[in-house]
């Protein structure tokens, strides 16, 4: 039918043309397609379509990755509440063009009112949803800091023209999506993220009356295309602007926020938040089939599983074994389950306590972690204990990806932990708190909101960084830039850019393929697999089970990712952008 008609065939061989010649913007309209975005400049792939085009804009006035990442990030902050944040943290990983790289760690930490064992109650046990619900949930949030710290080490544009996207769609609007619709009303998700058990719908942003009256109109809800203002919000970005981002740490913003934790019976203090400070990191460094891997080191724990996951399959012939064949999927499942047994034990921030590094992520500790690793049977995970890693030493999330026409790199991901964090808003800020508390150990051994047991290096501690799953990473080819990524998702996240790197390299996916292909997750405990919907055959369910895999009962959506892949030939840079992902969209020139 198509092909009859001359004048559709007309125009498509006039646009393949135009395409290929480079006069047209490599665009689509969808990231839900195998199809990547081309662009011959630079591509901002993020979680919120209006937000990667705020980061494009930055990128035609010649702003460089990292400045667009500052005015990405801060565009997430207005329009993709549930995530972007300016009361979260995260990390950011950037490799500069002349080879430069660098991680900047701007984590939330815990106030210095934070003790050891402040969710439990007389009897040691945890105080139900207390370490993730409301004001004691809250970190010392890291993400203004970060930002202003990556700009000014790295950036070339003013912080003012960059806080001005974000100040606009806060002062004039933007049109609510049917997604974002969907989730203020409901706080669920359009579809089944990964399950947890202390997950799920659950009241939170109408338990607090600020909140109530922002994000849910006051229990009117917003409609899909209708416009969001948020003014007060507005405000604070104004005096960002004016001020400086130190206003938000010294200023009438950190005013606002002690005022309204005390009260609501938070523990943050205005000492806390002067005192907070982003700190600059070596990237951690490893390498899959020859591949450079550039990734985050601790206190997150992704750029260690991530290493240590690939580090034990290199030693496998997966692409021999052929994408979701029960056999490869056998291998990734064994090495997800060991990863995540060594994080329980060794990991955490590392201003803290000592973790062994150097020897979690060296191809020789893998040798031997994969001598566990029975090829026709899964193990058991209580039988699979942390390894040894010390005989070896001796060394509610959003991600977004950007390269711009020189090179430079950022993978960027942020969270205000839970999605909209602890559920509270700043009275008079516009702003929602995180809940990142709740991702230290409240008690070892006791799971947290993402079922994760974890042990005493991630014990609370003032002053101290709750370890992360969040895993920005940047993969070189011939010491050339080749893949940008990261992913949300808590625990999963390690496991979603596990299983992107591997359906690219080895599975020679481009990148929205590699992104959108089902994917698996396994954490240790519970002994359990989760599988995206349609994502397994009942053939190969069936022969992950004769190998005695457990199936969990539950299947969800894993996170959704965001990538950038240069096609080292013709130096096209690829957007890949999930389609799990909301209002997701990649968009380049
Ligand atoms: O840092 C972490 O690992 C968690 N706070 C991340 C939470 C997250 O990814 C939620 N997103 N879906």
């Amino acid at each position: 039918m198509l092909f009859r008609n001359r004048k559709v065939v007309f125009l498509a061989m006039i646009s393949l043309v135009f395409y290929f010649i480079g006069f047209m913007p490599y665009s689509r309209p969808k990231a839900a397609s195998l199809f990547p975005l081309y662009a011959k400049y630079g591509v901002v792939s993020s979680a919120d379509r209006i937000a990667s085009e705020v980061g494009v804009a930055v990128l035609k006035k010649g702003g460089n990755a990292v400045d667009a990442s500052v005015a990405v990030a801060l565009a997430l902050a207005v329009t993709y509440p549930t995530a972007g944040n300016l009361g979260g943290g995260g990390f950011m990983v950037i490799r500069m063009a002349d080879g430069k790289t660098t991680a900047i760690d701007y984590r939330e930490i815990a106030p210095a009112k934070a003790t050891h064992d402040m969710y439990l109650d007389k009897e040691g046990n945890v105080i139900n949803n207390i370490s993730s619900t409301g004001y004691l949930a809250v970190g010392v949030p890291g993400t203004v800091a970060g930002l202003a710290l990556a700009l000014e080490k790295y950036g070339t544009m003013k912080w003012q023209d960059l806080v001005e996207p974000a100040y606009k769609l806060a002062k004039e609007g933007f049109p609510v999506s049917y997604w974002l619709a969907h989730t203020l009303s409901t706080n669920t998700d359009l579809i089944e993220r990964y399950p947890r058990s202390t997950g799920g719908p659950r009241e939170l942003l109408s338990k607090f009356p600020e909140s109530k009256r922002i994000f849910l109109k006051d229990g009117n809800y917003y409609q899909a295309g209708e416009l969001l203002k948020q003014p007060e919000l507005a405000l604070t970005l104004a005096r960002l602007q004016k001020e400086g981002p130190q206003e938000f740490y010294q200023g009438t913003t950190a005013q606002l926020i002690v005022e309204d934790m005390k009260k609501n019976g938070g523990i943050l203090t205005l000492e806390d938040l002067k005192n907070y400070k982003p700190v600059v990191r070596e990237p951690l460094k490893g390498s899959y089939r020859g591949y450079e891997i550039l990734t985050m080191p601790p206190p997150s724990s992704g750029g260690i599983a991530l290493i240590e996951m690939l580090n034990i399959l290199e030693q496998y012939d997966l692409k021999g074994l052929g994408f979701n064949s029960s056999e490869r999927n056998h291998l990734v499942i064994e090495a997800m389950r060991r990863a995540f047994a060594d994080r329980a034990e060794f990991l955490g921030d590392t201003d803290f306590v000592k973790v062994p590094v150097k020897g979690l992520i060296s191809k020789n500790y893998a040798i031997e972690v994969s001598k566990s690793i029975d090829l026709g049977k899964a193990t058991v995970s209580k039988q699979v204990k942390h390894g040894q890693p010390n005989t070896y030493e001796s060394d509610s999330t959003t991600h977004f990806s950007i390269v711009d026409s020189m090179g430079n790199a950022v993978a960027n991901t942020y969270t205000l932990n839970g999605s909209y964090g602890s559920g509270a808003t700043v009275t008079g800020a516009g702003f929602l708190l995180n809940n990142e508390m709740d991702d230290f150990a409240a008690k070892v051994g006791v799971p947290n909101d993402y079922d994760l047991i974890q042990g005493e290096a991630n014990a609370i501690t003032a002053g101290k960084r709750p370890l992360s799953s969040m895993t920005p990473t940047i993969i070189l080819k011939n010491g050339k830039l080749f893949l940008v990524i990261g992913s949300p998702g808590g625990p999963t996240i390690i496991n979603t850019v596990l299983q992107v790197v591997l359906n690219v390299i080895d599975h020679g996916m481009n990148i929205q393929q590699a992104i959108d292909a089902p994917r698996f997750h396994h954490q240790w405990l519970p002994d359990a697999l989760v599988f995206e919907p349609y994502g397994f055959s009942t053939d190969l369910i069936n022969l992950l089970k004769s190998k005695g895999h457990i199936f969990s009962n539950k299947v969800g959506y894993m996170g959704n990712a965001q990538g950038v892949m240069i096609d080292l030939e013709t130096n096209l840079r690829l957007g890949g952008s999930d389609s799990r992902g909301s209002d997701a969209s990649a968009a380049g020139y």
